[in-house]
This record gives structure tokens, sequence and C-alpha cells, in this order.
């Protein structure tokens, strides 16, 4: 395996890439920042297009962690890895052994876990040759029940701030997908008393919904339209658009879904419709703090504690908003920002 700098990139730590075409390995390691600890972030197996496109992707998402780490009070960085492949079809054991090589590589600098492409059972290969690896099976599992109930308490903070009440009892919420987070969050949703309106394009998905907790079924289309308090992203990115935008009539925006806003502009123009916006990085962050606690010896009670500060995170991000008149997506990349312990490393 060769592992070579990337040429030096402003405002990134470390960049390195790895090749080895016998293990048919072609992979980049970016650790954007840190300054709170080792820098944790995902591998993604994807088929980029092109060189460009995976450092691309790699650098993005990197930084996003930084801030994702920051904001959930983890001792951690932000870093990430792609690999250049399909992983239906590129992905075996040898190349992931070789994957876990390289993080080793970097000495513990970096931690590898799961991401789109890759799962469990690619980082239990990958932990044969390094020991920095998160999210191995018989650990902390699933992080979806995690992150289900970050959204939750998040759903709380959003609504004490935007509707000055404590209790959801009553409140109409919009569910937009029912998967593994999303089913979650609407039994925790039903069960403190709300009113759910669920779409999702599994129709099984939707029919156990209704029958469970008494949901209203909405075609998935048609859930941007609903006439209620909250709606929660739970299944695609960019479903804040400049199509579905003037569509919105709920007073909230708050889900799990990752890159909510199709551009950050629509952070400001749902702040001048009035409509609270719980950032997505800030209000999912419940799967990467548990998997924080799996690191050590696991306790769920103490795991899920930690994520229940979402809630005050999310306060405290709104506060910002409201008292510098800013949008709340903006509001929360400030704070994590000072939440570096070394601000002068933070990117810009
Ligand atoms: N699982 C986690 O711990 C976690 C953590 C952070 C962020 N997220 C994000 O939260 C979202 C949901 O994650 P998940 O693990 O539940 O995924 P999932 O794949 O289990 O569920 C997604 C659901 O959305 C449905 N869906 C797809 N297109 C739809 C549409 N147009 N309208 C309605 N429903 C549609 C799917 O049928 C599926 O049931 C994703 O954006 C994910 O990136 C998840």
């Amino acid at each position: 395996m060769q592992i070579s700098p990337v040429k030096s990139i402003d405002r990134y730590e470390t960049v390195v890439c790895a090749s080895d075409p016998e293990a048919g390995l072609d992979a980049i390691i970016a650790i954007h920042n840190s300054a709170r600890g080792p820098a944790l972030g995902g591998c993604r197996m994807w088929a980029y297009e092109s060189p460009e496109a995976a450092l691309t992707d790699v650098l993005r998402l990197a930084k996003g962690m930084t801030y994702k780490n920051a904001l959930a009070e983890l001792p951690f960085g932000g870093g990430k890895s792609v690999i250049v492949g399909d992983p239906a079809k590129d992905k075996t054991p040898r190349l992931l052994q070789t994957m876990g090589r390289f993080v080793e590589s970097l000495d513990g600098r970096y931690i590898i876990a799961e991401d789109v492409g890759t799962g469990p059972g690619d980082m239990a290969i990958m932990h044969r040759e390094t020991t920095h690896v998160a999210g191995l099976e018989g650990a902390s599992g699933d992080p979806s029940p995690a992150t289900a109930w970050g959204v939750f308490r998040g759903i709380q903070a959003a609504v004490k701030e935007r509707l000055g009440q404590d209790d959801l009892e009553g409140l109409g919420v919009a569910v937009q997908g029912l998967g593994h987070v999303g089913y979650d969050l609407a039994l925790q949703l039903a069960e403190a008393g709300t009113k759910l309106w669920v779409s999702d394009i599994n129709e099984d998905a939707v029919a156990d919904a209704v029958k469970a907790f008494g949901a209203f079924a909405v075609a998935p289309d048609k859930i941007y339209d609903l006439d209620v308090d909250v709606f929660a992203p739970c299944a695609l990115g960019a479903v804040v658009n400049d199509e579905t935008i003037d569509r919105l009539r709920c007073k909230i925006v708050a889900g799990s879904a990752n890159n909510q806003l199709a551009e950050d502009r629509h952070g400001k123009a749902l702040m001048e419709r009035d409509i609270l916006y719980a950032p997505d990085y800030a209000i999912n962050a419940g799967g990467v703090i548990n998997i924080y606690y799996e690191l050590g010896t696991y306790d769920r009670d103490t795991a899920f504690a930690h994520v229940a500060r979402i809630h005050d995170t999310l306060l405290t991000i709104f506060a910002r908003a409201r008292q510098a008149g800013i949008p709340t997506n903006e509001a929360a990349d400030r704070v994590a920002d000072e939440r570096f312990t070394d601000p002068a490393e933070v990117a810009a």
C-alpha cells in the first residue's frame, strides 16, 4: 500500500490518500481539526466519478464532523474517510483489511466508523488491523434509538422556544420517513400525546404506524402542505428547498435527516417565514454520542443522558439566533466554533 499526503489543504490538519491496486483500495482520510481530541468520523464507500469528487466529499464531510462533535460536547475532532468504489461490487475482505492498516498508519489520530456504503461487519474486518474503530457490533448496537431520543428532546426544545410550552400534548406533528429513526420517534411522539401525520414510500411502514399509534397516513408529496406545529424530516436530505419552502405551514422544522436545507440560504428563508429550524447536525447527534460511550464500558443510561443534552444545546442555539437576529443554522456554527478548545484552529 502506498500512502501519500494530498497536497496541503488550507485549514485541514491532515489529508492523506492510500492506493493498493492489488487490494483494490483507493481511499482518502481527511482530518479537519483535532483540537477537541482524535478525529472521529465515518467511512463512506462510493463510486465517485473522479478523484476530485472524492476529495471534495471527504473534505466537506470531515469539516462537518468537527462541528457535529463539538456541538455534541464530545472529546473528538472531526475527520472522515472515503473509499472509491461500488460497495455492492468492489468491497472485499482484503480491501477492508488494507483500509484498516491505512487507519492504523495514523496512530489513533483518526477513528473510523460506518457511513453510507459501510456497516458494522466491515468495521469488524478493519478491526483486525487497527483498534481505532467505532461502531462495532455487540457494543452499543444500532445508533438509531439514540438518534430518535435526541430528536425527541430537540423537538421539546424547539416547542419551548417557538410555542413557549414544555408539553407536547395535543400538538400536531408530521413525520416524514418511518425508518429506523422515524418510527421510533413517532412512537415517542405518540406516547407524549401528539397528533401524528406520517408518510413513507414504504406503505407497510405507514400501515404499521396507523395501526400502532392511530397516526394519519399522508401521501409522500403532501406532507409539506400540512398545517401542523412540527414537521420532522426523517428520510431524505434537501427537503427544505425552493419548491417546498412556500408550501410549509408548520411552525417548526425538526427531524433527523442529514442536510435538510438544500442550501444554507434556506435557513434564512425559514427564519423569514417565522419557522424555527432545529439545525440537523445538532439535533441528530444522538447516534454519534452513543458511539462515544461504546469506546469505554457501554452504559445505555449514561449515553442517553448525554443525548438528552441536545435539548439544552438547541436552546443555546435558538437564543443565540434570536439575540443576533441570525438564522439558526448560522447560530449553530457559531456555537460549535466556541466549543473548540483552540478557536484559532477553527476553519472559516
Ligand atoms: N440512523 C441514525 O442513527 C441516524 C443518525 C443521524 C442521521 N440520520 C439520518 O436520518 C435519516 C433517517 O435515517 P434512518 O436510519 O431512519 O434511515 P432508514 O433508511 O432506516 O429510513 C428512511 C425511511 O425514509 C423512507 N423514505 C425514503 N424516501 C421517502 C420519501 N420521499 N418520503 C417519505 N419517506 C421516504 C424510507 O422508505 C425509509 O423507511 C437519514 O437522513 C439519515 O441520514 C440517521
